[in-house]
């Protein structure tokens, strides 16, 4: 067996072991990424307390799409909720013991839901009423908040009698959220907007969540195909990356969609409904090297939606390449590096131009995002060989990509291989940018 071979084999081991998603709510490209709930007591009211309800999306790439997150919890004593602002619990419940005055909400274990964007001022508190979407911290953090406040009743007026919520639970819109217990940190201090004086809240307490894709999926939700310049091999997705289980009700091809009832409606146990493919994701990410100049070589990134129920809003790609540290021009998408750590510089985060793409629509001729980048090669580390040219990693949304095995990327023609050696710099380059031709 050639040291080239053995190479290969431990590193499909090696990829296959790390392609298993990490049981783990531990993302080691966003170390420190959690959902943070804060609750602020900010005054003690005739048989409670109001509090203002902050959520944080502490997380670089992972978002709340629409539909918006879900929030809910467990009543400690006999607590009901009186009023809300910049949100409502989905279900009053049983208020029947109550004369006069009903609660907004009686039941145990409320959940809590977001209002839609355009209520009345009145129901509106700073950072509300966006239909639960919360975009992530690497996209805006000022768009990765959420809040809303509600007045509690029967729960004791005094930070020694007031019990804190518990088993809290997030839906982001899906399942994939572990949140701790309650816990009372450190009284929130508030600045008044002319900065000259500051006031304290009563009483606070946070939750963490986490997020895990074991959680949230059984399989995989996206995949990576590739292709390159310098092989006219295209290598697809893995069969069945995302799972087998829907191949009988995808459907064959755009023009049989019409005979399909409701297609934009969802369906009621969320399935999404999928065009066939071998792979059976309802995402793709396809990276082709595309080009090969002096000092820099190009890539093209095409993100496809083979769902035809869900518009991807404000959708985020995070790729892992040697290269990223010399990253020179990225087209149509936004590009920021991540830094999880000082040393790695070798992630960057993508997501799509406000109002041009960064509403990945449905499947169909319209269903796909993309863009191109140029890279600087650095002398010491740049190769086309051993799929050097092609990611380490992909994400969609937050979710890890099912990516090809390392011994069937595109690999250089082997005979080409041996005669480039010989070949003259500058002949090579026109070679290849030769072969680069549609
Ligand atoms: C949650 O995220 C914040 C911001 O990144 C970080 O400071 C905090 O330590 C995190 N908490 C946990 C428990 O991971
Ligand atoms: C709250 O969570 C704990 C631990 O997970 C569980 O034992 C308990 O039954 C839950 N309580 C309610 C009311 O859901
Ligand atoms: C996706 O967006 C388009 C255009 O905004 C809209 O016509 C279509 O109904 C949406 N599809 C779904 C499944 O929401
Ligand atoms: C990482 O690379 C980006 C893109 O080239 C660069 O702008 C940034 O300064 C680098 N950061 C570190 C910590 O090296
Ligand atoms: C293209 O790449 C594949 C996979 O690495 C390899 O098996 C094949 O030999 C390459 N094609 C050519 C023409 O070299």
């Amino acid at each position: 067996m050639t040291f080239d071979k053995y190479m290969c084999l431990v590193l499909s081991a090696v990829s296959f072991i790390l392609t298993i998603p990490h049981a783990a709510a531990y993302d080691p490209l966003d170390p420190n990424g959690n959902i943070t709930l804060k609750w602020d007591v900010i005054s003690w009211t005739s048989d409670g307390y109001v509090a203002v309800v902050t959520t944080n999306n502490f997380q670089m790439y992972r978002h709340i799409m629409s539909p918006g997150w879900t929030l809910g919890w467990v009543w400690a004593k006999k607590e009901v909720i009186w009023s809300m602002v910049g949100a409502q619990a989905v279900d009053q419940g049983d208020c029947s013991k109550f004369k006069g005055n009903i609660p907004h909400c009686c039941k145990k274990n409320p959940t809590v839901v977001d209002l839609l964007p355009g209520v009345p001022y009145n129901q509106q508190i700073a950072n509300c009423c966006k239909a639960g979407v919360v975009a992530s911290w690497g996209q805006d953090p000022s768009a990765a908040v959420s809040s809303f406040q509600l007045s509690v009743g029967r729960s004791g007026t005094s930070n020694k009698i007031v019990r804190l919520p518990k088993n809290f639970t997030l839906l982001g819109p899906g399942p994939g959220y572990t949140c701790s217990q309650a816990k009372i940190v450190r009284s929130t201090v508030f600045n008044s907007p002319d900065g000259r004086r500051k006031t304290q809240a009563l009483m606070t307490w946070n939750v963490i969540c986490t997020y895990s894709q074991l959680l949230a999926s059984r399989y995989p939700t996206c995949c990576v195909s590739m292709s390159s310049f310098y092989n006219s091999t295209i290598t697809p997705c893995p069969t069945c990356a995302c799972g087998c289980r829907d191949k009988k009700k995808c459907i064959v091809s755009d023009s049989k969609l019409s005979s399909v009832v409701g297609t934009h409606t969802p369906t009621k146990d969320n399935t999404p409904l999928l065009q066939c493919t071998q792979h059976m994701c309802p995402i793709r990410v396809h990276w082709h090297v595309k080009t090969n100049y002096k000092q820099y070589w190009r890539v093209k990134i095409t993100i496809t939606n083979f769902n035809y129920q869900l518009n991807y809003t404000q959708w985020t790609l995070v790729v892992e390449h040697p290269n990223l540290n010399h990253i020179t021009e990225v087209f149509s998408f936004v590009y920021k590096p991540l830094t999880p750590y000082q040393s790695k510089n070798d992630t960057g985060l993508f997501y799509g131009i406000k109002f041009y793409n960064d509403l990945l629509k449905e499947a169909g001729p319209e269903g796909n995002v993309q863009s191109e980048l140029i890279l600087e090669k650095n002398a010491n580390t740049f190769t086309f060989k051993e799929g050097w040219g092609f990611p380490r990693k992909v994400y969609f949304n937050g979710d890890e990509c099912m990516m090809p095995q390392p011994d069937e990327f595109p690999g250089l023609p082997n005979a080409a291989h041996t005669n480039l050696i010989t070949v003259p710099k500058l002949a090579l380059f026109w070679l290849l940018m030769f072969l680069a031709l549609p």
